[in-house]
């Protein structure tokens, strides 16, 4: 059984993969399935700035092409490069979307603030009256 915890971990672990050299802002992810494989994630940035994409995003998508699309909980660290998170960092507007394509409402959602605190959090809570595939079969 992954904990909270543990999940935190994993994202500070992967936060140290970021690649930021614009927004000097690294963010670490620990997408944890059903099946208890857990996938992590880095932001990484571009020159151009548009390409960049979240710790969020490339966790979930390293874990949809191997196969696994069904998700229990994700942790997000976040802060000032080099420095110790000072508070939560929640997905962007985008990486919500990514997530509600796999994820429903009971989505675990922890954000790591300081020292060894988190907040928890679901999907439906940080995303109400989503647009998913269920809204296309109407
Ligand atoms: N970022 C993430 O990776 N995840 C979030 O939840 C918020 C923002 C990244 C995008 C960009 O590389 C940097 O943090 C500053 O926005």
């Amino acid at each position: 059984m992954m904990t909270p915890e543990e999940l935190i971990r994993l994202a500070k672990e992967a936060r140290s993969r970021a690649y930021m050299p614009y927004s000097g802002f690294s963010v670490g992810a620990a997408l944890l399935c059903r099946n208890g494989k857990v996938y992590q994630g880095c932001n990484i940035e571009n020159a151009a700035y548009g390409p960049s994409v979240c710790a969020e995003r490339v966790a979930v998508f390293k874990a949809v092409y191997d196969g696994e699309r069904a998700f229990e909980a994700i942790a997000v660290v976040g802060g000032r490069a080099g420095a110790a998170v000072t508070g939560p960092c929640p997905p962007c507007g985008v990486c919500r979307q990514v997530l509600r394509e796999f994820c429903g409402p009971d989505l675990m959602i922890y954000l790591a603030g300081e020292d060894d605190r988190y907040e928890v959090h679901t999907l439906g809570e940080l995303m109400p009256l989503s647009f998913s595939n269920a809204n296309m079969d109407l």
